[in-house]
């Protein structure tokens, strides 16, 4: 365990109460606010103080109003902080004429195969996948190409001649790290990505909504840090979403580093894609400025839980295989040797546990199911005890 372990709990962040949490109006507990809530991706941990300060200060200003950011078009000061925050935390310099304020990340991702790719294209996806891609492929005709995990890593040759063998594809979705496998794409897979997309003339989406979030002894490479030539074919969609639990705001970030996409995202009329939300924007600031040590703290409790569910595990579902995750919070565990049937989800939900059904997640995903451990080690602990039954 790393010597930040040993902070002291600041932000409350191991100190949950359950009941409080049960009686939370999101869809993380109000899907069975009896029950443990393990499944979507939010955490439980409360807000960071600097983001609460920054949005009561809005409302105490009564400045609810249109904001005034520099004209009706002007970059949000979030969209402004992205460049520098890529640029400290990674080492990536964008182009900063290349940014577009988004409502969420999956509305970049969607936006970039509509206009990047046509109905009948191929589509490459890492499964097991977060099931949103799934969808967003079959909703809009594209062909999936997949590109299955082996339990060690993915198989790119056999990518690479299905690619030359089937026609090729347009668009890539990346997820990086990776949801749900938690897995992270470090340098040299990344380099093979970037090789064979290049080959096959493919634009590359990065979802990198995750990379805060990645476990001490691992790095996070945005993929259009790889070069200029990367970053011309890559879109990057991002937000403080996932590491700040900021969902319900609604606010995302894009790079189009493809030309032919920011000049379509750019042509579009104006307001299209609306406008930034006040607060999302305010609370992003605050996270991108003021939250590095809440942070800090959170990827520690993280890196504590995802250790400490190896040993939950072993000690309540002997025969579930699980590995902890590179990134994220969510873990992805084969229960197959569990012996609960075709639906373990099920079984766990009877006995008080919602959890993600490995099935949600396309292929790869059978007999698994997926733990959102972010959550204080004692809800942790009280979880995988009632998934035990
Ligand atoms: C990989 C990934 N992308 C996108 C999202 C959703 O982001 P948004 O709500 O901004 O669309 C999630 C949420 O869990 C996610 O895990």
């Amino acid at each position: 365990m790393s010597d930040r372990a040993c902070r002291p709990d600041r932000f409350g962040l191991r100190a949950l109460d359950l009941d409080e949490l049960r009686r939370r109006n999101g869809a993380k507990w109000m899907a069975r606010p009896a029950a443990f809530s393990a499944w979507v991706a939010d955490m439980d941990f409360r807000v960071a103080p600097p983001i609460a300060e920054a949005l009561h200060e809005v409302i105490d200003r009564d400045e609810l109003g249109y904001p005034n950011w520099g004209g009706p078009y002007a970059a949000s000061p979030a969209a402004r902080l992205f460049a520098p925050r890529m640029s400290e935390r990674y080492g990536w310099e964008l182009d900063e004429g290349r940014v577009h304020e988004l409502i969420d990340v999956l509305q970049g991702v969607r936006a970039a195969v509509h206009h990047r790719s046509s109905p009948g294209d191929g589509v490459v996806l890492h499964v097991p996948a977060y099931h949103p891609f799934l969808d967003s492929i079959d909703s809009m005709g594209r062909r999936r190409i997949d590109v299955a995990w082996t339990g060690e890593g993915f198989d790119y040759d056999d990518l690479d001649a299905r690619l030359t063998a089937d026609g090729g594809a347009s668009v890539w979705i990346l997820c990086n790290p990776h949801n749900p496998l938690g897995h992270v794409f470090e340098r040299p897979e990344l380099d093979r990505i970037a090789e064979i997309a290049a080959r096959h003339d493919i634009v590359v989406v990065s979802d990198e909504i995750h990379a805060d979030l990645t476990m001490p002894g691992h790095d996070h490479v945005p993929f259009a840090s790889l070069g200029p030539e990367v970053a011309a074919r890559t879109v990057t969609v991002t937000s403080a979403s996932k590491s700040f639990n900021l969902a319900g705001l609604r606010w995302a970030v894009m790079h189009a580093g493809d030309r032919t996409f920011h000049e379509t995202i750019r042509a579009l009329p104006g307001h299209y894609l609306g406008a930034p939300n006040l607060m999302a924007v305010t609370a992003t600031v605050a996270a991108w400025t003021r939250c590095d040590e809440w942070l800090t703290d959170v990827v520690d409790v993280l890196d504590e839980n995802r250790v400490a569910l190896v040993g939950l595990l072993a000690d309540h579902l002997p025969g579930a295989i699980y590995r902890p995750p590179a990134a994220t919070y969510l873990a992805w565990i084969d229960v197959t040797g569990v012996g609960l049937g075709d639906d373990a989800a099920e079984v766990f939900r009877d006995r008080g546990v919602e959890l993600s059904p490995g099935s949600q997640f396309g292929p790869g995903g059978e007999g698994h199911v997926r733990l959102n451990f972010a959550t204080s080690p004692a809800i942790l602990a009280a979880t995988v005890a009632a998934m035990a039954g």
